[in-house]
Protein backbone atom coordinates (compact mmCIF):
# COMPACT_ATOMS: atom_id res chain seq x y z
CA UNK A 1 0.00 0.00 0.00
CA UNK A 2 1.09 3.63 -0.20
CA UNK A 3 1.87 5.63 2.83
CA UNK A 4 4.13 8.35 3.72
CA UNK A 5 6.99 7.94 6.06
CA UNK A 6 9.41 9.49 8.18
CA UNK A 7 12.44 8.01 9.84
CA UNK A 8 13.88 10.71 11.24
CA UNK A 9 12.90 14.30 13.08
CA UNK A 10 13.01 17.31 10.78
CA UNK A 11 11.60 19.76 8.33
CA UNK A 12 8.42 18.54 5.77
CA UNK A 13 10.62 17.36 3.66
CA UNK A 14 11.74 14.02 6.24
CA UNK A 15 8.00 12.94 4.67
CA UNK A 16 8.13 10.73 2.06
CA UNK A 17 5.40 8.71 0.02
CA UNK A 18 6.26 5.07 -1.14
CA UNK A 19 5.00 1.40 -0.82
CA UNK A 20 5.01 -0.60 2.59
CA UNK A 21 3.48 -3.86 3.27
CA UNK A 22 -0.35 -3.85 3.84
CA UNK A 23 -1.15 -4.05 7.44
CA UNK A 24 -2.97 -7.51 8.85
CA UNK A 25 -5.82 -7.18 11.59
CA UNK A 26 -5.47 -8.70 14.57
CA UNK A 27 -8.32 -10.72 15.75
CA UNK A 28 -10.15 -7.94 17.47
CA UNK A 29 -9.16 -5.37 14.93
CA UNK A 30 -10.66 -4.42 11.57
CA UNK A 31 -8.70 -3.22 8.48
CA UNK A 32 -10.10 0.15 7.41
CA UNK A 33 -9.29 1.53 3.90
CA UNK A 34 -8.66 5.14 4.58
CA UNK A 35 -10.99 7.50 2.57
CA UNK A 36 -9.48 10.85 4.27
CA UNK A 37 -7.11 11.73 6.88
CA UNK A 38 -5.55 15.44 7.79
CA UNK A 39 -2.97 16.58 9.02
CA UNK A 40 -2.93 18.86 12.07
CA UNK A 41 -0.61 20.34 14.36
CA UNK A 42 0.06 17.54 16.32
CA UNK A 43 1.68 15.72 13.27
CA UNK A 44 3.75 18.53 12.66
CA UNK A 45 4.87 18.35 16.39
CA UNK A 46 5.84 14.75 16.17
CA UNK A 47 7.53 15.03 13.16
CA UNK A 48 9.50 17.81 14.32
CA UNK A 49 9.86 17.13 17.81
CA UNK A 50 11.11 20.45 18.90
CA UNK A 51 9.52 19.61 22.30
CA UNK A 52 11.29 17.10 24.57
CA UNK A 53 8.39 15.20 25.98
CA UNK A 54 7.00 14.56 22.36
CA UNK A 55 10.26 12.43 22.10
CA UNK A 56 9.76 10.70 25.42
CA UNK A 57 6.29 9.94 24.24
CA UNK A 58 7.44 9.20 19.98
CA UNK A 59 11.64 7.78 20.14
CA UNK A 60 14.31 9.65 22.01
CA UNK A 61 16.15 10.19 18.83
CA UNK A 62 14.22 9.32 16.10
CA UNK A 63 10.53 8.53 15.76
CA UNK A 64 8.87 4.75 16.62
CA UNK A 65 5.91 4.90 14.80
CA UNK A 66 7.03 5.65 10.74
CA UNK A 67 3.30 6.94 9.57
CA UNK A 68 1.56 10.22 10.88
CA UNK A 69 -2.06 11.05 10.38
CA UNK A 70 -4.55 11.22 13.77
CA UNK A 71 -7.85 11.44 12.14
CA UNK A 72 -9.42 9.22 9.59
CA UNK A 73 -12.50 8.31 7.61
CA UNK A 74 -12.73 5.10 5.49
CA UNK A 75 -14.44 1.74 5.04
CA UNK A 76 -13.77 -1.57 7.07
CA UNK A 77 -12.48 -3.86 4.35
CA UNK A 78 -11.87 -6.57 6.51
CA UNK A 79 -12.63 -7.77 10.45
CA UNK A 80 -10.93 -9.76 12.93
CA UNK A 81 -12.59 -12.91 13.91
CA UNK A 82 -13.62 -11.72 17.55
CA UNK A 83 -15.46 -8.56 16.29
CA UNK A 84 -19.01 -8.04 16.61
CA UNK A 85 -19.77 -4.26 16.34
CA UNK A 86 -18.69 -3.66 12.95
CA UNK A 87 -18.75 -5.22 9.49
CA UNK A 88 -17.33 -5.24 5.93
CA UNK A 89 -18.39 -2.31 4.06
CA UNK A 90 -18.99 -0.38 7.04
CA UNK A 91 -18.13 3.40 6.77
CA UNK A 92 -16.25 4.67 9.62
CA UNK A 93 -14.32 7.67 11.17
CA UNK A 94 -12.03 8.28 14.16
CA UNK A 95 -9.07 8.86 16.29
CA UNK A 96 -5.68 6.88 16.52
CA UNK A 97 -4.12 9.49 18.38
CA UNK A 98 -0.89 8.61 19.87
CA UNK A 99 0.22 5.68 17.74
CA UNK A 100 -0.81 7.63 14.45
CA UNK A 101 -0.83 5.74 11.40
CA UNK A 102 -3.47 7.58 8.94
CA UNK A 103 -1.24 9.19 6.33
CA UNK A 104 -1.93 5.58 4.39
CA UNK A 105 -4.19 3.44 2.38
CA UNK A 106 -4.68 1.60 5.16
CA UNK A 107 -4.90 0.90 8.91
CA UNK A 108 -5.69 -1.55 11.41
CA UNK A 109 -7.99 -0.16 14.67
CA UNK A 110 -8.71 -2.08 17.50
CA UNK A 111 -12.80 -2.56 17.74
CA UNK A 112 -12.66 -0.57 20.96
CA UNK A 113 -10.21 1.99 19.47
CA UNK A 114 -11.70 5.46 19.31
CA UNK A 115 -13.85 4.76 15.58
CA UNK A 116 -17.34 4.28 14.82
CA UNK A 117 -19.55 4.47 11.69
CA UNK A 118 -19.95 7.70 10.12
CA UNK A 119 -22.29 10.52 10.37
CA UNK A 120 -25.22 9.65 7.61
CA UNK A 121 -24.80 13.27 6.37
CA UNK A 122 -20.91 13.99 6.48
CA UNK A 123 -18.19 13.21 3.24
CA UNK A 124 -15.30 11.24 4.51
CA UNK A 125 -13.32 14.53 4.48
CA UNK A 126 -15.74 16.36 6.88
CA UNK A 127 -15.74 13.40 9.42
CA UNK A 128 -11.90 12.91 8.79
CA UNK A 129 -11.35 16.84 9.99
CA UNK A 130 -14.07 16.44 13.11
CA UNK A 131 -12.56 14.38 15.20
CA UNK A 132 -8.80 15.87 16.63
CA UNK A 133 -10.35 19.40 17.54
CA UNK A 134 -13.43 19.03 18.56
CA UNK A 135 -11.51 15.94 20.69
CA UNK A 136 -9.08 18.60 22.28
CA UNK A 137 -11.76 21.57 22.86
CA UNK A 138 -14.26 18.62 24.88
CA UNK A 139 -11.31 17.29 26.71
CA UNK A 140 -10.66 20.89 28.45
CA UNK A 141 -14.92 21.27 28.65
CA UNK A 142 -15.49 18.36 30.48
CA UNK A 143 -12.72 19.57 33.27
CA UNK A 144 -14.34 22.82 33.75
CA UNK A 145 -18.19 21.33 33.38
CA UNK A 146 -18.73 23.65 30.90
CA UNK A 147 -22.56 24.90 30.79
CA UNK A 148 -25.65 27.27 30.60
CA UNK A 149 -24.64 31.03 31.80
CA UNK A 150 -20.59 30.50 31.68
CA UNK A 151 -18.52 33.12 30.00
CA UNK A 152 -15.74 32.05 27.72
CA UNK A 153 -12.87 33.37 26.00
CA UNK A 154 -11.69 31.40 22.91
CA UNK A 155 -8.13 32.92 21.74
CA UNK A 156 -7.94 31.44 18.03
CA UNK A 157 -10.70 30.77 16.76
CA UNK A 158 -10.09 30.35 13.40
CA UNK A 159 -7.78 27.21 14.38
CA UNK A 160 -8.89 23.47 14.14
CA UNK A 161 -9.59 23.76 17.81
CA UNK A 162 -10.70 26.85 18.38
CA UNK A 163 -13.41 26.33 15.86
CA UNK A 164 -14.56 23.29 17.33
CA UNK A 165 -14.60 24.58 20.92
CA UNK A 166 -16.86 27.85 19.58
CA UNK A 167 -19.13 25.30 18.50
CA UNK A 168 -19.23 22.93 21.46
CA UNK A 169 -19.04 26.04 23.86
CA UNK A 170 -22.55 27.01 22.40
CA UNK A 171 -23.80 23.60 22.50
CA UNK A 172 -22.98 23.27 25.90
CA UNK A 173 -24.99 26.60 25.89
CA UNK A 174 -21.80 29.05 27.21
CA UNK A 175 -21.62 32.70 25.98
CA UNK A 176 -18.62 32.82 23.89
CA UNK A 177 -16.42 35.70 23.34
CA UNK A 178 -14.23 34.84 20.31
CA UNK A 179 -10.51 36.00 18.94
CA UNK A 180 -10.37 35.70 14.57
CA UNK A 181 -8.28 37.05 12.08
CA UNK A 182 -9.76 40.05 10.08
CA UNK A 183 -11.02 37.48 6.71
CA UNK A 184 -12.71 34.85 9.30
CA UNK A 185 -14.80 37.44 11.25
CA UNK A 186 -18.31 36.48 9.92
CA UNK A 187 -16.98 33.06 9.34
CA UNK A 188 -16.41 32.59 13.49
CA UNK A 189 -20.06 34.61 14.12
CA UNK A 190 -21.58 31.48 12.06
CA UNK A 191 -20.38 29.14 13.96
CA UNK A 192 -22.05 30.67 17.42
CA UNK A 193 -19.65 33.23 18.29
CA UNK A 194 -21.49 36.21 20.28
CA UNK A 195 -18.57 38.41 20.59
CA UNK A 196 -15.87 38.42 17.90
CA UNK A 197 -12.32 40.39 18.49
CA UNK A 198 -10.63 40.89 15.62
CA UNK A 199 -6.88 40.15 16.67
CA UNK A 200 -5.37 42.07 14.30
CA UNK A 201 -6.47 45.18 15.74
CA UNK A 202 -7.24 44.47 19.21
CA UNK A 203 -5.10 42.38 21.79
CA UNK A 204 -7.81 40.93 24.04
CA UNK A 205 -6.01 41.03 27.16
CA UNK A 206 -5.81 44.52 27.06
CA UNK A 207 -9.63 44.99 26.42
CA UNK A 208 -12.47 44.64 29.29
CA UNK A 209 -14.49 41.71 30.35
CA UNK A 210 -15.24 39.39 32.98
CA UNK A 211 -14.83 35.44 32.29
CA UNK A 212 -15.61 31.91 34.04
CA UNK A 213 -12.90 30.53 31.92
CA UNK A 214 -10.56 31.47 28.78
CA UNK A 215 -9.31 29.19 26.62
CA UNK A 216 -5.90 29.89 24.60
CA UNK A 217 -6.89 27.37 21.71
CA UNK A 218 -3.33 28.67 19.84
CA UNK A 219 -1.48 28.99 22.80
CA UNK A 220 -0.18 32.58 22.00
CA UNK A 221 -1.62 34.73 25.44
CA UNK A 222 -0.26 33.59 29.19
CA UNK A 223 -2.37 32.84 31.99
CA UNK A 224 -0.64 36.08 33.88
CA UNK A 225 -1.64 38.50 30.85
CA UNK A 226 -5.41 36.46 31.20
CA UNK A 227 -6.00 37.04 34.59
CA UNK A 228 -7.37 40.12 35.07
CA UNK A 229 -9.81 39.18 32.45
CA UNK A 230 -11.11 36.31 34.90
CA UNK A 231 -14.06 36.24 37.66
CA UNK A 232 -12.34 35.62 41.08
CA UNK A 233 -12.63 31.49 40.85
CA UNK A 234 -11.94 31.69 36.72
CA UNK A 235 -10.21 29.25 35.20
CA UNK A 236 -7.69 29.73 32.27
CA UNK A 237 -6.28 26.63 29.91
CA UNK A 238 -4.16 26.55 26.72
CA UNK A 239 -3.47 23.90 23.88
CA UNK A 240 0.58 25.03 24.38
CA UNK A 241 2.63 24.73 27.30
CA UNK A 242 3.67 28.35 27.23
CA UNK A 243 7.13 29.97 28.06
CA UNK A 244 9.02 27.82 30.36
CA UNK A 245 6.59 24.91 30.29
CA UNK A 246 4.69 26.94 32.72
CA UNK A 247 1.06 26.09 31.87
CA UNK A 248 2.11 23.05 33.89
CA UNK A 249 3.92 24.64 36.83
CA UNK A 250 1.31 26.98 37.50
CA UNK A 251 -1.40 24.32 37.00
CA UNK A 252 0.42 22.60 39.93
CA UNK A 253 0.71 26.09 41.96
CA UNK A 254 -2.46 26.72 41.30
CA UNK A 255 -4.59 23.56 42.07
CA UNK A 256 -3.32 24.93 45.89
CA UNK A 257 -5.02 28.08 45.62
CA UNK A 258 -8.08 29.04 45.89
CA UNK A 259 -8.35 31.46 43.59
CA UNK A 260 -7.86 31.76 39.49
CA UNK A 261 -6.44 28.67 38.08
CA UNK A 262 -4.83 27.10 35.17
CA UNK A 263 -5.51 23.53 34.35
CA UNK A 264 -3.66 21.62 31.62
CA UNK A 265 -5.53 17.94 31.64
CA UNK A 266 -4.25 15.28 29.38
CA UNK A 267 -6.09 14.49 26.64
CA UNK A 268 -7.55 10.62 26.41
CA UNK A 269 -9.46 9.79 23.03
CA UNK A 270 -12.23 7.64 23.40
CA UNK A 271 -14.76 5.65 21.50
CA UNK A 272 -17.67 7.52 23.24
CA UNK A 273 -16.29 11.14 22.24
CA UNK A 274 -16.12 10.45 18.64
CA UNK A 275 -19.91 8.78 18.65
CA UNK A 276 -20.95 12.46 20.58
CA UNK A 277 -18.98 13.91 17.95
CA UNK A 278 -21.05 11.65 15.46
CA UNK A 279 -24.10 12.41 17.42
CA UNK A 280 -23.54 16.52 16.91
CA UNK A 281 -22.88 16.30 13.30
CA UNK A 282 -25.85 14.43 12.57
CA UNK A 283 -28.35 16.80 14.52
CA UNK A 284 -26.47 19.86 12.67
CA UNK A 285 -24.91 20.87 15.82
CA UNK A 286 -21.41 20.60 14.80
CA UNK A 287 -19.65 21.29 11.14
CA UNK A 288 -15.89 20.90 10.81
CA UNK A 289 -14.45 24.17 9.23
CA UNK A 290 -12.36 22.68 6.00
CA UNK A 291 -9.31 25.30 4.92
CA UNK A 292 -7.31 23.19 1.69
CA UNK A 293 -8.17 19.48 0.69
CA UNK A 294 -4.87 17.45 -0.74
CA UNK A 295 -4.10 14.44 -2.21
CA UNK A 296 -1.53 12.32 -0.24
CA UNK A 297 1.66 12.76 -3.06
CA UNK A 298 1.33 16.59 -1.98
CA UNK A 299 1.67 15.78 1.52
CA UNK A 300 4.89 17.89 1.96
CA UNK A 301 2.78 20.86 0.32
CA UNK A 302 0.17 20.45 2.88
CA UNK A 303 2.70 19.94 5.78
CA UNK A 304 4.38 23.18 4.81
CA UNK A 305 0.80 24.62 5.19
CA UNK A 306 -0.01 23.68 8.35
CA UNK A 307 3.58 24.31 10.04
CA UNK A 308 2.85 28.32 9.37
CA UNK A 309 0.28 27.87 11.64
CA UNK A 310 -2.03 30.18 9.71
CA UNK A 311 -4.59 27.63 8.77
CA UNK A 312 -8.34 28.53 9.09
CA UNK A 313 -9.65 25.35 10.80
CA UNK A 314 -8.72 21.77 9.16
CA UNK A 315 -6.38 20.80 6.52
CA UNK A 316 -7.42 17.17 4.44
CA UNK A 317 -5.36 14.95 2.97
CA UNK A 318 -8.05 12.86 0.40
CA UNK A 319 -6.78 9.19 -0.12
CA UNK A 320 -7.29 7.89 -3.36
CA UNK A 321 -6.68 4.11 -3.23
N1 LIG B 1 -2.27 19.98 23.60
C1 LIG B 1 -2.32 19.16 22.54
O1 LIG B 1 -2.41 17.94 22.68
C2 LIG B 1 -2.29 19.76 21.17
C3 LIG B 1 -2.64 18.98 20.06
C4 LIG B 1 -2.67 19.58 18.81
C5 LIG B 1 -2.33 20.92 18.68
N2 LIG B 1 -1.93 21.62 19.77
C6 LIG B 1 -1.55 23.04 19.66
O2 LIG B 1 -2.75 23.78 19.58
C7 LIG B 1 -2.51 24.98 18.88
C8 LIG B 1 -3.65 25.21 17.90
O3 LIG B 1 -3.65 24.26 16.88
P1 LIG B 1 -4.79 24.33 15.76
O4 LIG B 1 -4.50 23.26 14.80
O5 LIG B 1 -6.12 24.42 16.39
O6 LIG B 1 -4.63 25.72 15.08
P2 LIG B 1 -3.47 26.41 14.27
O7 LIG B 1 -3.24 25.84 12.97
O8 LIG B 1 -2.29 26.55 15.12
O9 LIG B 1 -4.16 27.84 14.21
C9 LIG B 1 -4.11 28.62 13.16
C10 LIG B 1 -5.06 29.79 13.37
O10 LIG B 1 -4.71 30.50 14.57
C11 LIG B 1 -4.76 31.90 14.31
N3 LIG B 1 -3.82 32.63 15.14
C12 LIG B 1 -2.47 32.64 15.06
N4 LIG B 1 -1.95 33.48 15.98
C13 LIG B 1 -2.99 34.00 16.66
C14 LIG B 1 -3.10 34.91 17.74
N5 LIG B 1 -2.03 35.46 18.31
N6 LIG B 1 -4.33 35.23 18.19
C15 LIG B 1 -5.42 34.70 17.63
N7 LIG B 1 -5.40 33.82 16.60
C16 LIG B 1 -4.19 33.48 16.12
C17 LIG B 1 -4.34 31.98 12.85
O11 LIG B 1 -4.83 33.14 12.27
P3 LIG B 1 -3.79 34.21 11.64
O12 LIG B 1 -2.71 33.43 10.95
O13 LIG B 1 -4.58 35.04 10.73
O14 LIG B 1 -3.27 34.93 12.85
C18 LIG B 1 -4.95 30.74 12.21
O15 LIG B 1 -6.25 30.98 11.70
C19 LIG B 1 -1.12 24.85 18.24
O16 LIG B 1 -0.24 25.64 18.98
C20 LIG B 1 -0.79 23.38 18.40
O17 LIG B 1 0.57 23.15 18.53
C21 LIG B 1 -1.93 21.08 21.00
Amino acid sequence: MKAVIYTKYGPPEVLRLTDVPKPVQKDNEVLIKIHASTVNRTDCGFRKAEYFAVRVVGGLFKPKNHILGTELAGEVEAIGKDVKTFKIGDKVFGLKCMKFGAHAEYICVKESGSITTMPSNASYEEAAASCEGPWLALTYFKKIKLNKGHKILINGATGSIGSAGVQLAKYFGAEVTATSNTKNMELIKSLGADEVIDHTKEDFTKGAGSYDFIFDAVGKSTFFKCKKLLKPKGIYFSTELGPYSQNIWMALLTSFTGGKKVIFPIPKDTKEDIAFFKKLIEEGKYKAVIDKVYVLDDIIEATKYVDKGEKTGNVVIKIIG
